[in-house]
């Protein structure tokens, strides 16, 4: 991948891992707690989607407490834990590969960003609590336009502050339906596959797939 002259990242599930919150407190859980874990994701991402869809839009933090709520109710998790489980949701895990891959690409002096449908707060937290608050050029938050990707919008935010052109920009996520909503909008985009998933069918195929984000770096090329 050539003319490469910003690297930009989707947060969650990508360089921060959504299950450790359920992982961390799995004694308390007990087996179900990946099926927990599973379900409260997919349920926050589809409640992103039809909040997009309805022109209800609540922000992420409170789109991960509803369902959350959902979640807890589906699988019989002792109320108790809520507060625990969204404590450990501000400080999620890095995959272990991603602080110093990031480094490497900072050096490499390419322009690194964070694109997420994460709140500001949220997001400067997780780099805080992960010491990787130098790494970052910017961390665009979908709060800056008021709707949740894949909506252009979205992807049009590193577009409008770079002033670079779409296929100039290599666009990392681990979600296969985020991955198509930046490719189809003209990004080149990477997919992280950390499990050996399918990808999905939505008139995009990654321009790159990759296990880990080390592989990234032999990959791509700012010329
Ligand atoms: C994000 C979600 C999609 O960080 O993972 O935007």
């Amino acid at each position: 991948m050539k003319n490469i002259k910003a690297i930009i990242f989707d947060a969650y599930g990508t360089l921060f891992d959504v299950n450790s919150a359920a992982e961390k407190s799995k004694e308390k859980i007990g087996d179900k707690w990946e099926g927990f874990a599973n379900y409260w994701r997919t349920t926050q991402l589809e409640y992103t989607w039809l909040r997009s869809l309805m022109k209800r839009h609540k922000d992420f933090w409170q789109v991960t407490e509803d369902s959350l709520d959902k979640s807890m109710q589906t699988y019989k998790i002792d109320l108790s834990m809520r507060n625990e489980l969204l404590d450990l949701y501000k400080i999620l895990s890095p995959f272990s590969e991603v602080p110093e891959v990031l480094k490497s690409l900072k050096e490499k002096k390419y322009k690194l960003a964070i694109l997420s449908n994460g709140t500001p707060t949220l997001l400067n937290q997780l780099v805080k609590s992960n010491n990787l608050e130098n790494i970052f050029d910017d961390i665009f938050s979908i709060e800056q336009v008021g709707i949740y990707k894949p909506d252009t919008k979205v992807y049009d935010m590193p577009i409008n502050k770079y002033q670079i052109k779409k296929n100039e920009i290599a666009f990392l996520s681990a979600n296969t339906w985020d991955v198509s909503g930046g490719g189809n909008y003209g990004y080149n985009s990477i997919w992280v596959n950390r499990n050996n998933n399918i990808f999905d069918n939505l008139d995009y195929q990654p321009k790159l797939e990759i296990k880990n984000l080390k592989d990234l770096l032999p990959n791509i090329k700012s010329n």
